[in-house]
């Protein structure tokens, strides 16, 4: 199994079927501060609830769709990067991420989501990578500037979240500026 290092004590592999124990704990220290921000389907309140998110990207990787990629720092799994999309056909992926508070701060999702796109746009040859969150998500849309993303747009109002309605950011990155980096 392959495990890219991201810092001394950090490594970037991937989240499957068999972590569903990990994944569920890490989902205890994560839920409440994830849940306004990602999508409500990757909230589960138990290791079943865990285990369907991971066969669920299992199928999708095996149609060379969607992947989900764990992030451990000393041991303990602390968050993510993923494909929320993947179309090969198309040229384009979407990236996205979380992390527990604990794991905030460290730069662990910016290089890990540079590992995915490099792969995305050099191994796989795609021309378009995309980033979505709510615009008053600071954190993330700083995340997406760091990778040399640019904000196409916002979908106004198209982020329902308990009873409110917030507007989502779309940001991308081409292969060219990626090369050009
Ligand atoms: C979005 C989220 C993953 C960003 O986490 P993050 O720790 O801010 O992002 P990174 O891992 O890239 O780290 C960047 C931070 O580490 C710091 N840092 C330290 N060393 C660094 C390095 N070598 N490289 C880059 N940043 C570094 C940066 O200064 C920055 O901290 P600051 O914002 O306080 O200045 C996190 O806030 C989260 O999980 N939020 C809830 C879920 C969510 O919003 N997911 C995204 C849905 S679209």
């Amino acid at each position: 199994m392959f495990s890219l290092p991201l810092r001394d004590n950090a490594h970037l592999r991937p989240l499957e079927v068999w972590h569903a124990d990990e994944f569920a704990a890490h989902l205890d220290r994560a839920r409440e501060h994830i849940r306004p921000w990602v999508g409500s389907r990757f909230i589960t309140d138990d290791v079943d609830g865990a285990r369907d998110t991971l066969r669920r990207y299992a199928e999708r990787q095996a149609a060379d769709g969607a992947r989900l990629y764990g992030i451990w720092r000393d041991g303990t799994l602390v968050g993510g990067v993923l494909f929320v999309a993947f179309d090969a056909a198309s040229g384009s992926c979407e990236a996205g991420c979380w992390l527990e508070p604990a794991a905030e701060g460290d730069g662990l999702v910016t290089e890990a989501c540079r590992t995915l796109l490099d792969w995305a746009f050099t191994t796989r040859g795609l021309h378009r990578a995309e980033w979505r969150c709510r615009a008053d998500n600071a954190r993330s849309a700083a995340v997406a500037e760091r990778l040399g993303m640019t904000l196409e747009g916002v979908q106004r109002e198209a982020w329902p979240y308990e009873g409110t309605r917030y507007d989502k950011q779309n940001w991308a990155v081409l292969a060219t500026e990626w090369r050009a980096r």
